[in-house]
This record gives structure tokens, C-alpha cells and sequence, in this order.
């Protein structure tokens, strides 16, 4: 078994992975994208013939907290487990595991993250149990209706740079003062919209 860094030339056979081992299947395009702007937090297994039996697909994102205003921060930096998957006839060897503390710790080493966020369905036990037990993720909150089939998920996170609850306070009432700002500036320029349909 090899594990290494996934790469575009691996697309295809990831994707065969993915499509073997989950409903949520994405585009080319979206693997492609991945892999070329954030080439360091994305690995694969895989077996002697070089077939791709398990993958985790990481991405980067930034959080804005006046746009997502259960966020404490006004801007951060998060880590995104996209997809994860490992073939039937391979799992319960730690695989999972291994992939995703791979990732973590190419996401800490290469950026300035405070946490890593996935997504999982409700009736996901193994996947709930490998996030929740073996890797230290805990419930942010439920979504309803995340999934296409309807079905809730779960966000998970795993926080990286605890803060002192001064610290978190502190943020909290800037990003308040963001939203509240926001709210002024459009009520202004609805006004202002008014106004000139008046005139
Ligand atoms: C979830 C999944 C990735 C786990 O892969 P894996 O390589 O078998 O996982 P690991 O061997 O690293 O398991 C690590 C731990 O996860 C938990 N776990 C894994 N499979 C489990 C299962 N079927 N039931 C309960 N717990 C399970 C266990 O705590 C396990 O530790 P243990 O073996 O010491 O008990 C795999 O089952 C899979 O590909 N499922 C389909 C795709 C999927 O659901 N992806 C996740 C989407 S959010």
C-alpha cells in the first residue's frame, strides 16, 4: 500500500473511488481545481497496480463573519474536508484515519488555519464514529435538508487555535458591529434608491 499526495494525473482514478463509495460525486473540474490551488492537502492510497483504493479531497476557505454570523471571527482561514473514501474490501485497516491526519497536518503546516469543517450525513455511523472518536471532531451544529436526498447533516469541526474567552468575546461584539454597519449601509442605499425614483 502507498500513500501519497494525490495529484491531477490521479483525477481519474480518484474519481472511480468516489463514485464506487459515495452518492456526492462532483465534477472533473472541481477535483482539478482542488488539486491546483491547494496541491499540498489532498492524498491518496493506493494498491501495487496503482489503483486509487481510499482518498481525501481537502480544500481552503475563508470565512467572512458578517456574511456567516455564527462565525466569531470577522475573517479567518478554515480547512474543508471535501471528500473522503476508502473501498470496501480496504476499510478497517486505518486508512481513513491515516488520509485524514495527513491532511491535517499539511493544512496546519502550509496555512494559518483555526479549524478544519467536513459535513456528514446523520445515518453515517462509520464515518460519524471516525471524525467524532478517532480524530477528535465535534458537532458545530446541524444542518436539515443538507444532503440532495433531503437527508440532515452534521457539520462537524475540529478547532486548531482555542481562544481565551476574552479573546472570543472581543470578537464576537466586532463582528456584531460589522453586521450592525452592513445593515446601516444598505438601509442607506435603499433610501438613496428611493429617493432618486421620487425625483
Ligand atoms: C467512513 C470510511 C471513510 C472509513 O474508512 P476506513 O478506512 O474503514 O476507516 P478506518 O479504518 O481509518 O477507521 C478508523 C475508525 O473509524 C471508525 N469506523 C470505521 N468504520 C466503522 C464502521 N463501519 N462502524 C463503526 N465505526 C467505524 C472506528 O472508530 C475505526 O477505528 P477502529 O477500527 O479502531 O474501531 C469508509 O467506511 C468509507 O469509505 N465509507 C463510505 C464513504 C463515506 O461514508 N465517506 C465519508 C463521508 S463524510
Amino acid at each position: 500500500m502507498n500513500i501519497r499526495r494525490a495529484e491531477p494525473k490521479d483525477l481519474t482514478k480518484i474519481q472511480q473511488c468516489n463514485l464506487h463509495n459515495l452518492p456526492e460525486n462532483y465534477h472533473m473540474k472541481s477535483w482539478a481545481y482542488s488539486f491546483i490551488t491547494w496541491p499540498e492537502i489532498s492524498y491518496l492510497a493506493e494498491d501495487s497496480s496503482g489503483r486509487v483504493v481510499g482518498y481525501v479531497l481537502s480544500s481552503m476557505w475563508v470565512k467572512v463573519a458578517h456574511i456567516e454570523p455564527d462565525e466569531e471571527y470577522p475573517w479567518l482561514q478554515v480547512g474543508h474536508v471535501n471528500s473522503l473514501s476508502v473501498l470496501r474490501t480496504y476499510r478497517r485497516l486505518g486508512l481513513a484515519k491515516r488520509l485524514m491526519l495527513l491532511s491535517k497536518k499539511a493544512m496546519i503546516e502550509s496555512y494559518n488555519i483555526e479549524y478544519i469543517q467536513l459535513h456528514v450525513r446523520k445515518s453515517n455511523r462509520a464515518a460519524f464514529s471516525l471524525y467524532s472518536e478517532k480524530l477528535g471532531f465535534k458537532i458545530h451544529r446541524k444542518e436539515a435538508g443538507y444532503y440532495g436526498d433531503g437527508e440532515d447533516a452534521y457539520s462537524m469541526r475540529i478547532v486548531l487555535k482555542p481562544r481565551s474567552f476574552t479573546h472570543r468575546l472581543g470578537r464576537r461584539v466586532q463582528a456584531f458591529v460589522y453586521a450592525r454597519q452592513r445593515a446601516v449601509a444598505n438601509w442607506t442605499l435603499k433610501c438613496a434608491k428611493r429617493v432618486s425614483q421620487i425625483k
